[in-house]
């Protein structure tokens, strides 16, 4: 067996989100990830979030993967999974350890680590990621990557992400019983952010608002690391029901309205705008002006930026977000929801899309594949590290996540790999370095 990546590896993001199911399939280049294929099909069986009906959600995920699958000509086996809801919460943890040799090497990291996630944790939660914040050899704080410093003693502030045990083993079950390995359970917002902001947003202090069907997701970068996570349920599909009540019209009809002629700040809406809006129960379509429909808009996502507000305030780190916030999800393609998040969070914000992938990027590029691709990449940062891994001598190896020893099981798994590429070369490994 190869302990090195071989180039043309598969990894494959699935997102179980609360309105569709998107698997999406990435291929390790040598100069980037290159997306081969994507199945995105409608789901009914989640709600805000969280599974709810797993026959409904099975099938939808068949539907994706197979659909990715025959885009992308390659067998799925294994995937990376996303998950939301707002049982997942984030604490701040730290650990300290003694450096073995006087040079803070992998092992030191992965001790420190795992010292900080060594905290009690409700029996019925489980820690989903430990997101370091800050590195602190002997007295020098501060440090993003200590490997190579010279010390006797290293700490790590570090946020645990924790999650409800039973949602995170609904989202496995569901994939086990299509056939799928999962190899990684990831926050949703971790993907999303992943995906679509930039390293030095990152470093100077950004918020990655998510707002989906059922969720709005949020995720504090402050200095490099991960300050905050949490999850708020509400999203895209609130609005909709609005809709549906206000202006009573079927579901389908309120969801395509929005989509077509909603906007979230009514003055952006001309008062002389009309729309045609079908009726319940056989009652003929009436001419509406399209002021009310955005009417109706405005106060439900007004309160979710409050919400938002209030959740970055209650952090503590609302003025530490220098570069402000980025915006993903489908919600946030409605007209005018930039310019009114800037008013009601009073910083700097954009929409996020989908970057650093290659090949039929179009098909990913609207903000509600962020989580999709950012799986994907998460993913291929997974394996990189399990490689990186296993060039380690392996009495100083510890197990950190199941991510690590998973994405090393695969390249146990045949039919993962396309083809029977030769082992990757130091060339590749360069690039998984630095793309990460
Ligand atoms: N063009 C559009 N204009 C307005 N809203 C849109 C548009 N396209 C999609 N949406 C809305 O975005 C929401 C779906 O977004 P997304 O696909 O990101 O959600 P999801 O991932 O399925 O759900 P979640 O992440 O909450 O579990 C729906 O409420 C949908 O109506
Ligand atoms: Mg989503």
């Amino acid at each position: 067996m190869s302990t090195v990546a071989s180039q043309g590896e598969i990894v494959v993001g699935l997102d179980i989100g609360t309105t569709k199911v998107c698997a999406v399939v990435g291929e390790i280049a040598e100069d980037g990830i290159t997306i081969l294929g994507v199945g995105s099909v409608p789901c009914r069986g989640l709600r805000k979030g969280i599974v709810s009906n797993i026959d409904w959600t099975v099938r939808s995920i068949k539907d994706a993967i197979e659909a990715a699958q025959t885009m992308a000509g390659v067998e799925i086996r294994t995937v990376y999974a996303g998950v939301a809801g707002s049982h997942i919460r984030s604490q701040a943890s730290d650990g300290v350890a003694a450096i073995a040799g006087g040079e803070v090497a992998r092992a030191d990291v992965e001790r420190v680590l795992e010292g900080a996630r060594a905290i009690p944790v409700d029996a019925d939660r489980q820690i989903l990621h430990v997101l370091p914040r800050e590195y602190i050899v002997d007295t020098q704080d501060g440090i993003r990557d200590p490997i190579g410093m010279s010390g006797v003693r290293l700490g790590a502030k570090v946020n645990l992400v924790t999650a409800a045990t039973s949602c995170v083993q609904n989202v496995i079950r569901c994939a086990e019983r299509c056939g799928l390995v999962v190899a990684d359970v990831v926050l949703e917002p971790l993907a999303s952010a992943e995906a679509v902001l930039s390293d030095d947003e990152r470093e100077i202090g950004a918020a990655v608002v998510d707002i989906g069907g059922g969720t709005t997701d949020i995720l504090l970068y402050i200095d490099g690391g991960i300050a905050h996570a949490s999850v708020v349920p509400v999203g895209g599909n609130n609005i909709t029901n609005d809709i549906a009540a206000g202006l009573r019209t079927p579901m389908a009809e309120a969801d395509r309205l929005k989509r077509l002629f909603g906007c979230s700040l009514g003055r952006m809406v001309a008062d002389d705008e009309e729309i045609e809006v079908p009726g319940v129960g056989g009652q003929k379509p009436r001419r509406t002006p399209r002021r009310v429909l955005s009417d109706i808009i405005e106060p439900r996502v007004e309160e979710i930026f409050a919400v938002v507000r209030k959740r970055i305030e209650d952090t503590g780190l609302l003025e530490q977000l220098s570069a402000g916030v980025v915006l993903t999800g489908g919600a946030v393609l409605l007209e005018g929801t930039t310019e009114l998040a800037e008013e009601i969070l009073g910083m700097p914000v954009r929409i996020g899309f989908p970057t650093g992938v290659r090949g039929i990027t179009q098909l990913v590029h609207g903000p509600q594949y962020a989580t999709g691709v950012g799986l994907v990449r998460y993913g291929a940062q997974a394996v990189a590290d399990a490689h990186a891994r296993a060039a380690t001598p392996a009495h100083s190896m510890m197990r950190l996540t199941s991510a690590a020893a998973a994405a090393a099981k695969r390249e146990d798994a045949p039919g993962l790999a396309k083809g029977d590429e030769p082992p990757k070369s130091s060339k590749l490994w360069e690039w998984l370095k630095a793309a990460f």
